[in-house]
């Protein structure tokens, strides 16, 4: 089970809207087939592992990192193949919640006499292979993660000049990973109008669609000179109001970029429409990497489900230096906003991630 998902691991960000999935195909003691799923490949990892393996795969056992399917999608099922290839037993980390499988690839497989077991402790890194996938099943949105450089003291950008970065080099090479594996990320115009940023995906890795750049841009104040309007290749999606200008509009259309007007309050846009469009579009994970304004919107509106703060060990001070969440804030103490399922993952010398869950229903 471990290189079954060691192997599902090389998926990451190369199977959404698919989650990623490691087989292996074992007889006696010996690994006779591998594989795992790309969206690009679209054959499934148990069908590639099988076909590895060959004609020894009759009466060995697979481990899998998620439940065989049982449907017809744009390969037949899995636990078809598993079954024509004549295998005892199978071993999965974990049932797929999906409505189309859920059970339903292990009773197939049950009642040809196939063998299924859930492997005890495997669930837990399986499902950490497909947080976004997981969620999106269950919820039907993707998942929203705010994530943000941070100094000591909670800062995200120096009132002045913001020259540099906050995080070192190694924490932006992590945070290209995150992105990798996130298939869409928002900023606000704020941010665009004082970083000129082009958030895009330099991991240099393979992925299943290009990462989806979404900007809120009320007025559509997004300069016509912008690295993301010059890099934009159709993976730029523009959110605006019906107060924007018709000719702003045309101008980014003309320059390939999507523009949708989405009426929110006070004049700005209505981001859970954004996330429900997002879904709609079958994206499973939204990143937001935004400023002040737009992180606390997406915290205080209930919109985000977790945070991936990367703090660096600094202090800017100052009360005019902005902090990770800004906007109105909570007036009182016992409103904050609470958290859970806290994670500190080291990531060099004198740094560290804080990862933790957006307690819902608060
Ligand atoms: N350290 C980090 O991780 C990090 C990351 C990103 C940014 N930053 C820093 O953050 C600073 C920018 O912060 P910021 O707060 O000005 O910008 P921001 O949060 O990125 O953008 C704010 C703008 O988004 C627009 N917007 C559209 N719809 C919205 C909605 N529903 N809710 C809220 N805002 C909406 C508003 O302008 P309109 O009404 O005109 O649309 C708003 O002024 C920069 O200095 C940047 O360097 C730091
Ligand atoms: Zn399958």
């Amino acid at each position: 089970m471990a290189e079954a998902l060691r192997l599902a691991a090389l998926g990451r960000g190369r199977t959404s809207p698919n989650p990623a999935v490691g087989a292996v195909v074992v007889s006696g003691d010996r690994i006779i087939g591998r594989g795992f799923h790309t969206w690009q490949g679209i054959a499934h990892a148990e069908v590639l592992a099988l076909a590895e393996a060959g004609a020894a795969a009759r009466g060995a056992t697979v481990y899998v990192t998620l439940e065989p399917c049982a449907h017809q999608g744009r390969t037949g099922p899995c636990a078809d193949a598993l079954i024509a290839a004549g295998v005892s037993r199978v071993v999965a980390a974990m049932e797929d919640p999906n409505p189309v499988v859920r059970g339903k690839g292990f009773a197939l497989l049950r009642a040809t006499g196939v063998r299924v077991e859930i492997e005890e402790g495997a669930a837990g890194p399986a499902e950490a292979l497909n947080e976004p996938y997981l969620h999106f099943i269950q919820t039907g949105t993707p998942l929203v993660t705010v994530k943000a450089a941070l100094t000591l003291d909670g800062k995200i950008a120096a009132p002045q000049d913001n020259d540099g970065w906050i995080t070192s080099e190694v924490a932006r090479a992590n945070v290209q990973q995150v992105r990798h594996c996130s298939d869409a990320i928002l900023t606000g115009i704020g941010t665009v109008l004082e970083d000129d940023c082009l958030l895009t995906d330099r991991s240099g890795l393979e992925r299943s669609r290009p990462l989806l750049r979404v900007v809120l841009d009320s007025l559509l104040r997004l300069p016509l000179r912008s690295k993301i309007v010059e890099s934009a290749a159709g993976d730029v999606l523009v959110v605006c109001t019906s107060a924007a200008a018709p000719a702003r509009r045309t101008a980014l259309e003309e320059r390939g970029i999507e523009v949708i007007v989405a009426d929110g309050q006070q004049g700005r846009t209505d981001i859970a429409a954004v996330v429900r469009h997002l879904a709609g579009r079958r994206y499973l994970s939204l990143m937001v990497e935004a400023g002040s304004i737009v992180n606390w919107a997406m915290l205080d509106g209930g919109i985000a489900d977790k945070v991936l703060f990367y703090y660096a060990p600094k202090i800017l001070g100052g009360l005019k230096s902005l902090p990770v969440a800004g906007g109105a804030g909570r007036q009182r103490r016992i409103d904050a906003i609470l958290l859970n399922r806290l994670t500190v993952h080291s990531v060099s010398t004198n740094e560290f991630a804080v990862e933790a869950y957006v307690v819902k229903g608060q």
